[in-house]
């Protein structure tokens, strides 16, 4: 079963992203760079449409380096559009966070025109870390409840830039199961949002695939494309010492060391999306939308002909 993940309270952070991107002359989006697809928030897309946008692939420490390079040069080649990779590591990220914003608005600058620019990204990707390091200092982090709207933050990185932190929170928002299932991975969702075993499978689908010897080496696995995946879920749990009862195999434990591992790129660097790959869900999940939404308007023209008792159209 897909990931539902609907926390609400994101019409709050709509009309208050809305009001502030007047005056914004360069949107910076932090992304996950292990999932740069489903970590953007295709709300924000919408609301800040036509303003540059700086896509900062972050905690790139985490992703695997080549992807990252797919990732940069997609994004690079949009138009109004730049991208970086960083990670906490970075001591200074400010110089390249301001020389592109430079670039994207050549414009902006100097005391009577500062370059102003707002920076967002769903809780997880870093973006707490990321102002604490620009700002050299602790910030408390608050606001990540629902209904909890964040004083706004103003950080200058020199005398004419000014970075604004998003007022609100931008949830993640799923348009398709595969970016419901990363999200879950990464640890972009609350825990009671979803099953690990389900995710630790999807997980495990994609891994087989793409970094089978990256899989093999950390469970200490030969036959890693010989097993299904709920096979080498069992596997990897035998070889945990995850059992239950004798040697039954904790399916649940099993799952939550894989989901573990791969959070701490215990395994190795990964990434589970490519820009291709991301490109097919989005067009499979909007086909989808499409029939649902078709459906749904079939139902509505019955219910209007009997009820309202309008002519059903020839
Ligand atoms: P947020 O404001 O966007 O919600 O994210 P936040 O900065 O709180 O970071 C979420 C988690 O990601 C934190 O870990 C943080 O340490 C980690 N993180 C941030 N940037 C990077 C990065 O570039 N690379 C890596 N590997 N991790 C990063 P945590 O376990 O939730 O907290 P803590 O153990 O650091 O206290």
């Amino acid at each position: 079963m897909a990931i539902q993940w609907f926390p609400g309270h994101m019409h709050l952070t709509q009309k208050a992203i809305g009001e502030r991107i007047k005056n914004i002359d360069v949107v910076i989006e932090l992304l996950d760079a292990r999932l740069p697809g489903s970590s953007a928030n295709p709300m924000l897309a919408e609301l800040t449409a036509g303003k540059p946008a700086l896509k900062v692939l972050n905690k790139q420490d985490l992703a695997d380096p080549a992807r990252t390079a797919d990732w940069l040069a997609h994004y690079n080649a949009l138009p109004g559009t730049r991208a970086l990779a960083l990670d906490a590591s970075v001591a200074t990220p400010a110089k390249a966070l301001v020389k592109a914003c430079f670039e994207l608005a050549p414009n902006r600058g100097g005391m009577v025109k500062p370059m102003r620019v707002l920076i967002c990204g769903i809780p997880n990707v870093g973006k707490s870390t990321l102002i604490n390091t620009l700002t050299g200092k602790r910030a408390a982090k608050t606001g990540d409840e629902a209904g909890i709207t964040k004083l706004e933050q103003r950080i200058s990185l020199a005398d004419d830039f000014y970075l604004y932190d998003t007022p609100g929170v931008l949830w993640p928002r799923i348009i398709v199961a595969k970016s419901g299932y990363n999200l879950a991975a990464s640890g972009a969702i609350g825990r009671n949002a979803f099953n690990e075993e389900e995710v630790a499978l999807e997980l495990l689908d994609y891994l087989k695939t793409h970094y089978a010897d990256l899989l093999a080496a950390r469970y200490k696995l030969d036959t890693v494309g010989a097993l299904n995946d709920e096979e080498l879920l069992e596997a990897i749990g035998r070889k945990r010492g995850a059992l239950q009862g004798g040697k039954r195999v904790n399916l649940q434990k099993a799952a939550e060391i894989v989901i573990y591992d791969f959070r701490a790129a215990a395994m190795g660097r990964i990434t589970l999306e490519t820009p291709a790959e991301f490109a097919q869900w989005l067009s499979e999940g909007r086909k989808l939308d499409a029939k649902r939404q078709i459906r749904k308007d079939a139902i509505e023209l019955d219910r209007l002909v009997r009820f309202k008792k309008i002519p059903r159209p020839s």
